[in-house]
């Protein structure tokens, strides 16, 4: 197949988006903390902010999420693939952000740990192991170097070279991913959904690990982080509710299981209804036409249009008028787009199918 002129297509609608993402930076840009520069002088051996002085000989600083690995090799396997693993690799946010020479990319994608920058504010970028993108030090490394941020306090001098787990509050609740997430106000959807759920109760499955020492079986969280990448999460998060009133085939997506709008966080996101229909002798009548109003999105700047993303507990409703003399069977579909590019090209994640008879 000839995939120039699709590529460029992708890439130039890729840079039209990275601008309004650029344009949302701007705005919110803080200044970065004076602390945080010497994790920047970008040696091999970069200091982690903080006091690490205060270390002893067998407790330096930990320097990157490699010096986890030993330790917590299930953790470790879980957060590799995952979109937070791939962060400086992915290839959109290569393209997108010209290789990272847009600098105000670096941030989020290879921060420094939040715990230095300071929870809940916008994080800072590093100059260090960027290829480790969202890493074990970004989300548990604290002030010290060599403590890290979990849910409770765990004593891990048995353990030789072993990290010191202390209880932060912040692990438990969204306030740990704010920093990141709330670019788009993902986090301040949840507040306002009054959902009894926080982040990671949905993006962080259960699951049992072995102890890091050896044995020892624990409850843990998954680190996969599933997300808009998922189909089994977007299945979980919408209900498609198909009718036929009138001369109309009325559609409603309902958001039953995101604690926040659906689509969330990025604009490029969308989902989609269309409808397919074919008459008794199962001939195609329309294929895949898009429902008017059937786009939930939350659009680019220069779009000037009102969001249609979907709150928690709400729906949305679109409606398509059944043509003069159309008849048969009518499939309609929910499917869901990383970005406009790849719905125009029909690289879209079919979420539901429903069937419907038009008399
Ligand atoms: C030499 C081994 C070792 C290294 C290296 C190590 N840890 Fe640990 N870690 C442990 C042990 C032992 C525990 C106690 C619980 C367990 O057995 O898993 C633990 C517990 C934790 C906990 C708390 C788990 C809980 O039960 O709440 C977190 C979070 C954690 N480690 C993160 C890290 C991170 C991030 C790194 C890298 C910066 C790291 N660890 C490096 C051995 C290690
Ligand atoms: C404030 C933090 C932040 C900054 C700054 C930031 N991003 Fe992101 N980016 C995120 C988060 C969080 C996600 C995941 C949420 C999502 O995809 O909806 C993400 C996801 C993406 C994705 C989607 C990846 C995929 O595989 O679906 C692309 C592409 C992207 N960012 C590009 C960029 C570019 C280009 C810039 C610079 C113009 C940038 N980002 C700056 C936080 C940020
Ligand atoms: C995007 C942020 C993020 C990243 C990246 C991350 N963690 Fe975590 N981690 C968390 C949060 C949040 C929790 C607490 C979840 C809870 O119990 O509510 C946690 C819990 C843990 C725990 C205790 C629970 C368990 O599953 O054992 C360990 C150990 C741990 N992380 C180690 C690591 C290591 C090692 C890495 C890198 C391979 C890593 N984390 C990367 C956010 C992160
Ligand atoms: C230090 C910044 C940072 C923190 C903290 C952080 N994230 Fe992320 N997260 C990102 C970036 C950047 C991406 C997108 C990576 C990519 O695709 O290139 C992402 C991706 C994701 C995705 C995948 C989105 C998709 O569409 O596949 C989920 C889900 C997610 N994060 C949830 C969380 C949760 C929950 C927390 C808090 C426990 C958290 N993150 C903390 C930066 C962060
Ligand atoms: C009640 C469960 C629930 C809670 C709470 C929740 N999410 Fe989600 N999240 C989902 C589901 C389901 C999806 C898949 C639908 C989707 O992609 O919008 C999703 C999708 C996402 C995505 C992918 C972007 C997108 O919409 O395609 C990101 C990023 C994300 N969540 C981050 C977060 C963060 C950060 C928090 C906390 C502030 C959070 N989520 C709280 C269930 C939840």
């Amino acid at each position: 197949m000839n995939m120039r002129p699709p590529a460029a297509i992708l890439l130039l609608g890729l840079v039209v988006g990275a601008v309004f993402v650029l344009s949302d930076e701007t705005s919110r840009v803080q200044p970065v903390p004076t602390r945080t520069t010497s994790a920047q002088t970008g040696t091999a051996a970069p200091t982690v902010p903080g006091s690490p002085t205060a270390a002893t000989a067998s407790a330096d600083p930990f320097q990157t999420a490699a010096e986890c690995q030993p330790c917590h090799q299930d953790v470790w396997a879980e957060w590799k693939p995952s979109f937070h693993g791939q962060a400086w690799t992915d290839p959109m946010v290569y393209a997108l952000s010209k290789g990272f020479r847009m600098p105000e990319c670096i941030d989020c994608h290879a921060p420094l740990p939040i715990h230095v920058t300071g929870v809940a504010t916008r994080v800072a970028p590093r100059t260090h192991s960027r290829s480790d993108g969202v890493d074990c030090l970004s989300c548990h490394l604290m002030e010290d170097g060599r403590s890290v941020a979990g849910t409770r306090d765990v004593d891990t001098s048995a353990t030789p070279g072993a990290c010191r787990p202390k209880k932060v509050p912040a692990m438990s609740d969204a306030t740990a991913c704010k920093g990141c997430h709330n670019q788009h106000e993902t986090v301040t959807e949840l507040a306002d959904s009054g959902i009894d759920k926080t982040c990671s109760d949905c993006h962080m499955e259960p699951v049992e690990r072995k102890g890091a020492a050896g044995a020892v079986l624990r409850k843990g969280r998954s680190h996969v982080f599933p997300g808009g990448h998922s189909l089994q999460m977007h299945q979980r998060a919408a209900k498609l509710d198909v009718a036929v009133v009138g001369g109309e085939v009325v559609a409603n997506v309902t958001n039953v299981g995101a604690g926040h709008k659906i689509p969330t966080d990025a604009r490029h996101r969308s989902y989609n209804l269309w409808i397919t229909v074919t008459d008794a002798r199962g001939n195609p009548v329309v294929v895949d036409q898009p429902f008017p109003n059937g786009e939930m999105r939350l659009y680019y700047r220069d779009q000037f249009k009102p969001s249609t993303q979907v709150t928690y507990g709400a729906t949305h409703t679109a409606k398509w008028p059944i043509p003069e003399g159309v008849r048969g069977k009518a499939v309609v579909r929910l499917t869901y787009a990383l970005n406009p590019e790849e719905l125009g090209a029909g690289k879209v994640t079919e979420v539901f199918r429903t069937e419907v008879e038009l008399k």
